[in-house]
């Protein structure tokens, strides 16, 4: 990763390069298939550097290949295109100030990442999202990623246990994975938090296995229904629901868990799009940010203003570079800048 600027922040062991980093997903795989339309990424990330981020969250990646709800499929023909969209409104809708998704882990598989997308990205800082159906699962993933990539050279792996639209009782597995895979991991490990689940108990679970940092929020389980028929927008019927709507459940999950006395570090995410917002986050608990949809999702003719879009959040890497959190306000969790860290 080079040089350590001033900027640079550790949340335990997890590397950052400042505080803002990027939420899974919406950033596909930190890089985008050759063509004109950034296939998998938002059109807004092709106007914003993907290194000057703390770090680039991939969407979460599985043992095998999967469709989840959607495809994987990037060889669609123009006159296919309708079609494209079509399936792609049974995933992804704008609802109520938010973004209801149910995309199911459609991912290219941790192989296929590790060997086609991840060479790509190694100007970037990495968070390697993946997601399994059994601790066994989470044991491939990280034994894969460990023998792909070298110990520092990616920030850390994160475990998504806790995907509302993936229909599976990750309740069962938690303790299993939180045994089995995170001492196995050569990278620093960070757990994704579902605001439905006790979010709680499962950051003291996490603490006393090893986890490095905790993320707050994964989406709220959520359903809409169209007024007329009754049938679900989204194929799954359920969906997670993102972005403006969710951002006072995000403050709230990080205050509670600061409030209950948990101190691993805590990378924010739900709703975030402005450097009050941030501030807002940095203020109920938060160590680091993290821009999901509101910051990358719009209506397609607002992709047309993505160039703006970019402008602005080049304007808040700039502030968030410079920016240092409120001195400690729960206790011992703040954390260090790298220079303070190594003196
Ligand atoms: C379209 C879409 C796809 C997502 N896919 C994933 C995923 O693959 N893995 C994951 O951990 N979170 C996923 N998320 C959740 C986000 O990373 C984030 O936790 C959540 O949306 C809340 O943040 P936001 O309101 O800023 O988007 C997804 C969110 C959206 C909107």
């Amino acid at each position: 990763m080079g040089e350590a600027t001033p900027a640079e922040v550790r949340l335990g062991d997890v590397r950052l390069r400042n505080r803002l980093v990027t939420s899974s997903s919406l950033l596909g795989y930190g890089v985008a298939d050759r063509g004109l339309v950034p296939y998998g990424m938002s059109p807004i990330s092709r106007f914003v550097p993907l290194h000057r981020f703390g770090a680039v969250t991939t969407r979460t990646l599985t043992v095998q290949p999967r469709d989840g709800h959607f495809t994987n499929r990037t060889d669609w023909p123009l006159r296919g295109l309708p079609d494209l969209l079509r399936r792609y409104g049974t995933v992804l809708r704008g609802t109520d100030g938010g973004w209801i998704n149910a995309f199911g882990w459609c991912n290219v598989g941790i192989e296929a990442y590790l060997r086609d997308y991840y060479p790509r990205t190694r100007d970037q800082n990495t968070i390697i999202s993946i997601g399994g159906f059994s601790a066994q699962e989470f044991v491939t993933l990280v034994d894969a990623v460990n023998a792909t990539v070298p110990a520092g050279e990616i920030a850390a792996v994160e475990f998504n246990v806790s995907c509302p639209n993936v229909e599976h009782d990750f309740e069962s597995i938690l303790d299993g994975v939180l045994r089995d895979a995170v001492g196995r991991s050569r990278h620093p490990v960070i757990l994704k938090l579902a605001p439905d689940r006790d979010y709680v108990s499962h950051a003291r679970r996490a603490a006393a296995a090893g986890v490095a940092a905790l993320t707050a929020i994964n989406t709220v389980r959520a359903l809409r229904l169209d007024p007329a028929t009754g049938q679900p927008w989204l194929d799954n019927r359920y969906g997670g629901l993102s972005g403006r709507a969710v951002k006072p459940i995000g403050l709230r999950v990080v205050s509670e868990l600061r409030e209950s006395g948990v101190t691993l570090p805590i990378i924010a995410t739900g709703g975030i799009r402005s450097y009050d917002d941030c501030r807002e986050y940095f203020w109920a608990g938060a160590d680091a940010v993290s821009l999901g949809s509101a910051t990358w999702l719009a209506s397609y003719p607002g992709y047309a203003l993505s160039p703006l879009r970019g402008l602005q959040i080049r304007a808040l890497l700039r502030r968030i570079e410079r920016y240092t959190p409120p001195a400690a306000r729960f206790g011992e969790v703040r954390a260090q800048p790298v220079a303070d860290y190594r003196s």
